[in-house]
């Protein structure tokens, strides 16, 4: 048989969850490798969700576009949080995820031999999703700190560019944008009729004293930007599937018929779950945040410790993105770690060829004891 997909890459994560399996059944695995914080939905929300369970409507369709009343709701909490007017009839769709919601936009742009310009590193799934969607990415390089350089962006725009896909905060790097830099984008996109795709799947996790900014902000370029957004991370439900794009009404429109096509809806009950996380438990939610930004001081903390490890501090995320010194083959590194320490983290060369020589720690899901044990083990490895 012939696959149309034989060129996209492999789904990374699967493959080494097969090569780390007989360690994680291990009681000493420690998991650095999952993308993941490491709480689920606050209880008030739980428990609302229960009780509609045995309502006939949790178990059917939605409209494509996802229940009214959590469009709603998500558009309230964007103003509030972010300051963007969203209009929930038109300009939002509830999507299975940011993933669903980033494939789907490429989808609804991308013609054959058109670019996406990426800054690398990238989040491996958009690269397969602009594939996926028979176009290419042209891989920009991000500089010491891990910060995108619009001059560079500029460089790389020729006739088949369609869009620029940013993704900040970061992951792998936890780079967070400032506004000058996304400005300078979105006045490129303007000028060269191009798509800005952003991707604030992690809006929520800024710290330092940085803040979020979203292109969605510039009305002026409200006809150029979609924005896209999840509730995996900061809600903790990344296996109810529940995200959204944000964009203008005419794409919303296009967007639609991949929806309806690819997923239909976002699946019911994870709508209604974050439906009942936005209307009863963002305050346990900034807790989680609270203690996100304390775990990732520790860490930070922790990390100066090691001599072989050349860390850039940012501002976002959960994620570290070290550079191991005299490091060229990630991969065997990271199941050397695994091997030796029982330590999961991922290689750096699956967020693109700058990434090789780097390690992708997430401390999202851990403990401060656990912090401190998963460096403990990495400081004797890199020592010894
Ligand atoms: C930048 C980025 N976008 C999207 C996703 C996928 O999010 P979702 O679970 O909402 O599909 C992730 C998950 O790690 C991510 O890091």
């Amino acid at each position: 048989m012939k696959f149309r997909t034989e060129d996209i890459m492999s789904p990374p994560i699967l493959k080494l969850a097969e090569a780390a399996k007989r360690y994680i059944a291990s009681p000493d695995f420690l998991d650095l490798g999952q993308g993941l914080p490491g709480h689920i939905p606050p209880d008030k929300a739980l428990a609302s969700l229960r009780e509609r369970l045995s309502h006939p409507s949790t178990h059917l369709y939605t409209p494509d576009q996802g229940l009214l009343e959590l469009r709603e709701e998500l558009s309230l909490y964007l103003r509030q949080t972010g300051g963007i007017d969203v209009d929930p009839q038109s300009e939002l769709v509830i999507t299975a995820g940011a993933n669903n919601a980033f494939a789907g936009t490429v989808q609804t742009l991308i013609g054959p031999n058109e670019n996406i310009i990426m800054p690398t590193p990238y989040y491996f799934n958009s690269v397969m999703a602009v594939k996926l969607a028979g176009g290419s990415v042209k891989e920009i390089p991000t500089d010491a700190n891990f910060q995108v350089v619009s001059e560079d962006i500029e460089k790389a725009i020729d006739a088949n560019t369609r869009g620029i896909f940013l993704v900040s905060p970061n992951n792998p790097t936890g780079a967070v944008y400032d506004r000058k830099t996304i400005d300078a984008i979105v006045d490129l996109c303007l000028t060269n009729d191009l798509v800005l795709i952003s991707d604030e799947t992690y809006s929520r996790m800024v710290f330092d004293g940085k803040t979020h900014y979203s292109p969605r902000l510039r009305r002026d370029a409200a006809d150029s930007v979609i924005s896209i957004g999840s509730c995996s991370k900061d809600f903790g439900m990344s296996g109810w599937r529940v995200g959204y794009v944000n964009g203008p009404s005419q794409f919303i429109e296009q967007f639609l018929k991949v929806q309806d096509t690819v997923t239909i809806c976002a699946p019911t009950a994870g709508q209604l779950l974050a439906l009942e996380v936005l209307k009863s438990g963002l305050d346990v939610i900034e807790q989680e945040i609270e203690r996100l930004n304390l775990l990732r001081d520790l860490a930070y903390l922790r990390i100066h410790e090691i001599d072989q490890l050349e860390v850039v501090r940012t501002s976002g995320t959960f994620y570290m993105f070290p550079k191991v010194k005299g490091c060229t083959d990630s991969s065997a590194l990271v199941l050397d770690i695994l091997q030796s320490t029982g330590t999961l983290v991922l290689p750096g060369n699956i967020f693109g060829e700058a990434g090789e020589g780097h390690i992708r720690l997430s401390i999202g899901p851990l403990t401060p004891e656990a912090v401190d044990e998963a460096f403990d083990r990495l400081t004797r490895y890199f020592e010894t």
